[in-house]
């Protein structure tokens, strides 16, 4: 991995120049090349470029396997890194349909950002970009030979795709293009989900509801800073997508299996219970548990990153909720735990974050194949690890924000083969792999929303 390129610092007045812009997203799009995650060089990126950054480096992040292709087809010969993102940022933003500039000024912008950092590749960066102009059409249907280039995502994840779900991966492919849409969870404490759409019309933010499975979350007919959220900094509601919002329902059993046999019971975890979030950070879900319990749970979040945590923290004095907060490797239980068994644990686990792309266009990108076992790997030994620590009768929801089977459906058989007091409790929708299709029969939109769910897994193992 070479270093970081960081994001220039120069504050400037008003609007920041297009060539700025071009020159940061280009390094934001060479930091991923070189294998660091976009959200962390984002965070670093000045204040009054930062939205306009990330537009164009998403942008470019779901055009990179187009761009590089058809660079490839003008200029065969490999230009030094930096010289080389400028184009490619350029190129995918003159890419049919991605036209938020016109044309001539994005190739000038362009031009004159390379001209700032290698005066002497800006008559080759001007002639690759006119010549694609030129002949767009050609070279654009000439990529799609390419399937990196015509899907814009690794060979190897488009054939596990492929493998996990034959009729479907074209589709996922194509729905990680999308530009996703803003969730938010409705706090119970201040709002039903009719009152706090009433104020969002109120203030003038078009909004619907995200459908019956998801009776907290409204979805943002365009997305908002949080601040522009009626009651956000006094916990009034969240940013969390509708997927995400089921994994509290279902560990504490307001929303109950449908395998229920006669007479069995299932009690709705509240005020006392003890429950684990083990790999909490940033908290969505921390939050949202002790939302619904009426801030009554018996709470400790764990993770392993001491940093992500100041946002668990963060999110639970925001929303006024209790929690013990421990930065621990789960796995590691003879260093964190105190031997009283939990009622409920949520295993919300580090995974390949395949079902989230939409949201992270760098992911497709910085994952290696070999990732994906090892990341079933670690998976597997907290499973190992925290089963032990649940009662007689409590439950564990397995959850992982990933559409790979290895990282979902496989691991819990696995599980269940290994572990005959686990029983995996069965529900008609919101568990098992969610995909984040729109024709996805399993979730329950309201008509006519735009929006789909991120992907994701849960499997609600119950011990016998
Ligand atoms: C998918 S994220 C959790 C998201 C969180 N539950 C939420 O809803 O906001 C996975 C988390 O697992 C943490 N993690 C990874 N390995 C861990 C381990 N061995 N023990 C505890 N936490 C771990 C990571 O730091 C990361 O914050």
């Amino acid at each position: 991995m070479s270093s970081v390129p960081s994001p220039k610092n120069a504050a400037s007045g008003g609007a920041p120049p297009l060539h700025r812009l071009l020159a940061n997203a280009s390094d934001a799009v060479q930091a991923v090349r070189d294998g660091h995650s976009l959200t962390d060089w984002l965070s670093r990126c000045p204040a009054e470029i930062r939205p306009g950054v990330q537009a164009l480096s998403f942008t470019v992040l779901r055009r990179l396997g187009a761009a590089q292709a058809v660079r490839a087809a003008i200029a065969p010969k490999n230009p030094p890194p930096r010289v080389d993102a400028l184009l490619l940022t350029a190129l995918a933003l003159l890419w049919p349909g991605e036209s938020a500039y016109a044309e001539h000024t994005l190739v000038d912008q362009a031009v004159h950002a390379v001209r700032q950092r290698a005066p002497n590749s800006a008559g080759f960066v001007n002639a690759v970009l006119r010549r694609f102009l030129r002949e767009r059409e050609a070279l654009v249907a000439a990529a799609q030979a390419d399937p990196v280039a015509r899907f814009n995502h690794p060979r190897w994840w488009q054939d596990r795709l492929r493998t996990d779900w034959p009729a479907a991966w074209e589709g996922l492919l194509q729905a990680n293009q999308q530009k996703p849409p803003m969730t938010l969870r409705v706090n119970p404490a201040h709002d039903d989900l009719d009152g706090y759409l009433a104020r969002l019309g109120e203030a003038g933010i078009a909004a619907h509801p995200a459908g019956a499975l998801f009776p907290q979350a409204v979805v943002l007919d365009e997305p908002r800073p949080v601040q522009a959220l009626p009651g956000f900094d006094d916990g009034h509601a969240s940013v969390q997508d509708a997927s995400a919002q089921l994994a509290a329902p279902l560990l504490l059993g307001q929303r109950p299996p449908q395998d229920l046999a006669p007479g069995e019971d299932w009690p709705v975890l509240g005020a006392g219970a003890r429950v684990l979030d083990a790999c909490a950070a940033p908290g969505g879900k921390t939050a949202h548990l002790q939302e619904l319990a009426g801030n009554g749970l018996d709470l400790l979040a764990l993770d392993a990153d001491a940093k992500r945590l100041e946002r668990v923290r963060q999110n639970l004095q925001r929303l006024r909720l209790e929690g013990a907060v421990r930065a621990a490797d789960a796995r590691d239980t003879a260093a964190w735990w105190d031997g009283r068994a939990f009622d409920a644990i949520l295993l919300d686990a580090p995974c390949s974050a395949s079902g989230i792309v939409r949201r992270h266009p760098d992911v497709r990108w910085l994952r290696r194949p070999d990732d994906i076992p090892a990341l079933a790997r670690i998976q597997s030994e907290l499973l190992e690890a925290l089963w032990p620590l649940l009662k007689p009768g409590g439950r564990l929801l397995y959850a992982t924000c990933s559409v790979f089977r290895s990282e979902g459906q496989d691991q819990i058989d696995a599980f269940l083969q290994r572990h005959g007091d686990a029983r995996s409790r069965q529900f008609d929708q919101g568990a098992g792999h969610l995909l984040p299709l729109a024709d996805n029969a399993r979730q329950d939109l309201a008509p006519g929303a735009a929006a789909v769910t991120d992907g994701f897994y849960y499997a609600l193992l119950h011990k016998a």
